[in-house]
């Protein structure tokens, strides 16, 4: 696997960004693609999916869901609920001091199915003055989503939405698993997209680049998914992780004026040990408060710049 290889996922779904709309995904168009770069166990992920020149795109669905399904099983794991919560819960108190503005809306980019959201909401207990918004291209997605906030009544929405173009202010933006899907300028724009909106944090969370990572993905792909989808991607998207200097570099070109600084994103010698950083983006103006209401964290925090 390498690097360049786009992941499968992103090839199965094509929506227009502006309208929503999903368009047909030809086979040959993937088919080509997938042997340009010589990624033969995909092609034969892609041979199973039924439909004549137009990829089914029920079919393509079952296999996101099911995907989908088994990567909370990851988020479960690693904690990402927790993870972004430690985080979260400073940057909250430090919001609620320095905005009279309300609701402080948090809102996840390319949610998925929601188990970041979720878990805030049933765990959190962040307050009533806190709108968690999810928002992704996926309507399928979405709307399993939205049926399990309901089943469990927990306040938090989800959309079908481009969260660049949202109609409502955004405080904090924040994704898990993510931002290694944006490369190139696309990762700029990424980050000028956010910064456009003038939130006042960005918590973005994903896999570190490491010499283990593709190893651990592994591992954890074999003892923990069956999807063949999942298991590829999930693979894929350990050796397509972001170094950190890409990200800064495309944070700090993009999305000016936010400072930038990793938390967990330093190398470490046994790096399966700490498998995700996240990538924090916050203003000037609350800066030394936020670093001040993390704590014993701060250690962690690198500086900003
Ligand atoms: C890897 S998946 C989501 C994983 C999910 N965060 C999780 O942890 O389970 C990436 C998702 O990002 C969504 N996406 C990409 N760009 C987006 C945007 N601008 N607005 C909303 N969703 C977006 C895609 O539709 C896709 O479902």
């Amino acid at each position: 696997m390498r690097a360049d290889w786009p992941e499968l996922s992103d090839l199965l779904l094509d929506t227009d960004p502006l309208t929503l709309a999903r368009k047909p995904v030809l086979r040959r168009e993937v088919e080509a693609t997938l042997k340009k770069h010589g990624m033969r166990a995909a092609a034969r992920i892609v041979r199973g999916i039924p439909g004549g020149d137009v990829l089914d795109p029920a079919f393509v669905d079952g296999i996101l869901v099911r995907s989908h399904c088994e990567l909370q099983r990851l988020s479960f794991e690693f904690r990402n609920g927790e993870r972004l919560l430690q985080l979260l819960r400073p940057l909250i108190n430090v919001l609620r001091e320095r905005t009279t503005e309300r609701p402080i809306r948090i809102v996840d980019i390319g949610c998925g199915m929601g188990f970041v959201l979720r878990w805030l909401a049933a765990h959190a207990r962040l307050g009533s003055d806190i709108e968690l918004l999810g928002c992704d291209f996926n309507p399928t997605l979405i709307g399993h989503a939205q049926s399990l906030a309901k089943e469990e009544m927990l306040a938090c929405e989800f959309r079908v939405a481009n969260a660049f173009t949202l109609d409502r202010k955004v405080h904090v933006f924040l994704s898990t698993g993510v931002i290694h899907h944006f490369r190139g300028d696309s990762l700029t724009e990424f980050f000028k997209s956010q910064a456009s909106v003038e939130p006042y944090a960005l918590l973005h969370c994903d896999i570190k680049a490491s010499w283990a990572a593709p190893i651990g993905s592994w591992l954890f792909h074999q003892a923990r998914m069956r999807e063949p989808l999942a298991r590829h991607d999930g693979v894929l998207s350990a050796v397509r992780a972001h170094p950190r200097d890409v990200l800064l570099n495309a944070a700090r070109t993009g999305g000016r004026p936010l400072k930038y600084a990793f938390f967990d994103g330093r190398p470490s010698l046994l790096p399966i040990l700490r498998s995700l950083n996240t990538l924090v983006g916050i203003r000037e103006e609350i800066r030394s408060e936020f670093v001040n209401a993390i704590g014993p964290l701060a250690p962690r925090l690198e500086a900003f710049e």
